[in-house]
């Protein structure tokens, strides 16, 4: 159990499914107590809050859209008061994908995923930040991608969203690094959730693993960031890709 899961909670952004599940269940492995945010799936979330407690670990769903400028203060709210301790692990995970080629892309799905994948994960960080600074402790892990690196496409608005995300992660490490806040992003490559789910064939060819990679492994990754252990990592970006990026 880490020093942070003794003094606070962490939240989970898009935890009823995928990765952002497997991450939920590693922290609480790790002994935190763990905000599970979901949009839409209730069932879903309450199944990973389920699993988490017959664990012996504590969790809470809570219904939240990220990209309402609202759902910070009421997430945070929910999560702080249920569980007595500030948030000081912060995992922006939740994100969508709208495909399509530039010259045909909208405004509408362009919109979306900046609201969604950037301008959540910043209104998320910020409200972080309030209890983090005052506890002088704190771990943000923001879920990018390895399409905001290089390019993909199809996905100039995700490929924005994440580049942003990571650009992000690295200002804000710097803005907070003396306050013992850390701020990190995890560049996932090609992982076999719902959200990939069709995609296989093309791009196993190109990933020098030749295999997805699963949501627990990256959650491995986001439980060594938000760990004691990784106080001196911060404003990296760690790639989870099977050497895709390589
Ligand atoms: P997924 O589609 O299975 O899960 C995404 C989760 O985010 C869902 O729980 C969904 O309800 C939630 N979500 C979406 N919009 C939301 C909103 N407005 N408010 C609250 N929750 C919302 O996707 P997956 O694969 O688990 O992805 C998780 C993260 O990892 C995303 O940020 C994605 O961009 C990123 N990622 C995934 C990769 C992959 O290969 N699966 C590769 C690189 C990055």
């Amino acid at each position: 159990m880490t020093d942070g899961a003794r003094s606070g909670c962490a939240l989970v952004t898009g935890a009823s499914r995928g990765i952002g599940a497997a991450i939920a269940r590693a922290l609480a492995g790790d002994g935190w107590p763990v905000g599970v945010l979901y949009r839409s799936g209730a069932d879903a979330a309450e199944r990973v809050v389920a699993e988490i407690t017959r664990g012996g670990g504590r969790a809470l769903s809570i219904q939240a859209d990220v990209a309402d400028p609202g759902a910070p203060e009421r997430a945070f709210g929910a999560v702080e008061s249920h569980f007595q301790a500030p948030v000081l692990a912060l995992v922006n995970n939740a994100g969508i994908n709208r495909d399509d080629l530039a010259p045909s892309l909208d405004d509408e799905r362009w919109n979306e995923v900046i609201e969604t994948d950037l301008n959540g994960a910043f209104r998320f960080t910020r409200r972080a930040l309030k209890g983090m600074l005052r506890a002088r402790n704190g771990r943000i892990v923001n879920i990018a991608s390895i399409v905001g690196l290089r390019a993909n496409p199809g996905q100039a608005n995700y490929a924005a969203a994440k580049a942003g995300l990571i650009a992000m992660t690295r200002t804000v490490a710097v803005e907070v690094a003396r306050r013992g806040i850390t701020v990190n992003a995890i560049a996932p490559g090609w992982i076999e959730t719902e959200m990939t789910a069709g995609i296989a064939g093309e791009l196993l060819a190109q990933v020098p693993a030749r295999r997805a990679g699963t949501p627990g492994e990256v959650a491995a990754a986001v439980r060594f960031l938000a760990s004691e252990e990784a106080a001196y990592i911060t404003g990296a970006v760690l790639s989870v890709d099977g050497g895709l990026g390589a």
